[in-house]
């Protein structure tokens, strides 16, 4: 099937044109999660239920699993979100989202009613969870994707469920370490789902990649997730502030050079100074900003910052900003990325830091981080 992915002129007449299954509900309105008579058509859809297991007694779980849970829900809620629109897309032959081989578009379209119902139990899990524990649920939000075509909406949805790997296990070492162990089951769980949707997207995008793309999977943090999907994804949200208050919010790193192949080369980035105030990292200082106990501002000198890269299980990789230049509030520069020498595949998580490190970790490079993540994705 891998290359039969057309995308091009309608043949398609509305006689294609197949009803969404309303228990699905509306990127802003999921039925079943106020309205539990619509959970056996969902379970349906995602060819299997929530677990039917009692939940945890209500005070059984810790501040720190409370955040995660509803970090989770806030996450699960975007991808059914996105994965409902671009089910609405494929099935209404919305101009880029027409596959024209039939068994390909049939296979796409089961295969994304599934991954919506799938991803709706993933939040309503969490959602049942914090309930349990009479814990503030997080609402869906308001949404931009950016994406206007099959293949780019694809390749998006494999960056983002790279970028949820890797927080769900930051996520299961934090249950650990605040003794949540009834949770950490569910958790892999839903992470081996999400591998096996990676692994969907990665064919289907039709770029010549096999489905598994490293050995260990990338790693990152609650921070680095919430940061990514707060500066690419959210309008509004109802209830964001219950995460701003707890995880970190950075300004974006951006990514200017783009189709980055597998090699050792010089990326491009820049930062802009405006968007220091949407970060909950710095304080206003005087004119300036203060973050870590340092001031910032568009005089700075920049080259003191460093870029540092996760891939994979490995330490962090930490290079210096060279050729840094100033346009008014924007601040460019490049930066080594040592890919083909370090093998780093997949997504690499890259963000600036306000110290060289070392870094032992990705927690330790979240707690350093000013601007990010970069989101960079090879083979
Ligand atoms: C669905 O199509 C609309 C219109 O082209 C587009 O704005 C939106 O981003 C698409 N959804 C996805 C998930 O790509
Ligand atoms: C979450 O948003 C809903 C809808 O606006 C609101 O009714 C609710 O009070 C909010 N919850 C919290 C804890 O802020
Ligand atoms: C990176 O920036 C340098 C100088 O600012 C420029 O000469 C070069 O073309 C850029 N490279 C890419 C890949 O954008
Ligand atoms: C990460 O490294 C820091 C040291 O910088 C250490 O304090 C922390 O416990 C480590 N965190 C994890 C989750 O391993």
């Amino acid at each position: 099937m891998r290359s039969a992915i057309l995308v091009g002129a309608s043949i398609f007449g509305s006689a294609f044109a197949a009803a969404i299954p309303a228990a699905l509900g509306s990127p802003s309105v999921y039925p079943a999660l106020t309205d539990k008579s619509q959970l056996p058509a969902v379970f349906k859809l995602a060819r299997g239920s929530l677990s039917n297991a009692p939940p945890p007694p209500q005070g059984a779980l810790s501040a720190d699993a409370i955040t995660s849970l509803q970090f989770i829900e806030f996450n699960e809620l975007f991808e059914s979100a996105f994965f409902l629109s671009l089910l609405a897309n494929v099935t209404n032959n919305v101009p880029g989202f027409q596959i024209n081989d039939q068994d390909e578009r049939n296979y796409v379209i089961d295969s994304i009613t599934a991954i919506v119902a799938q991803e709706e139990l993933h939040a309503i899990n969490a959602d049942n969870a914090l309930r349990s524990q009479l814990a503030p649920t997080i609402q869906p939000c308001t949404y931009k994707y950016g994406t206007t075509s099959f293949v780019d909406a694809i390749t998006f949805a494999a960056l983002f469920t790279d970028v949820v790997l890797g927080t769900l296990q930051d996520v299961i070492q934090l249950l650990a370490i605040s003794k949540d162990v009834g949770l950490t089951r569910g958790v892999a769980a839903s992470l081996g789902q999400e591998g096996q949707q990676s692994g969907f997207f990665r064919l289907v995008e039709n770029r010549n990649k096999i489905p598994s793309e490293q050995p260990f999977l990338t790693t990152s943090t609650r921070d680095f997730a919430f940061s990514a999907l707060q500066q690419n994804v959210i309008v509004s949200c109802p209830n964001d502030s219950i995460l701003k208050n707890k995880l970190k919010l950075y300004a974006p790193l951006n990514v200017l050079t783009t189709n980055i192949p597998a090699a050792d080369q010089t990326l491009n980035f820049s930062i802009d100074i405006n968007t220091i105030a949407t970060s909950n990292v710095f304080k206003p200082a005087s004119g300036s900003w203060s973050a870590y106990g340092k001031t910032f501002n568009a005089a700075y000198d920049w080259s003191q910052t460093s870029i540092v890269y996760i891939n994979s299980q490995n330490l962090p990789v930490v290079v210096k900003p060279t050729n840094v230049k100033v346009a008014g509030t924007v601040i460019s520069f490049s930066a080594n990325f040592p890919q083909n020498t370090n093998l780093m595949n997949g997504l690499t998580l890259a963000a600036l830091t306000h110290t060289a490190g070392p870094f032992p970790n990705a927690s330790s490079v979240a707690d350093a981080t000013l601007f990010g993540p970069g989101l960079i994705e090879v083979n």
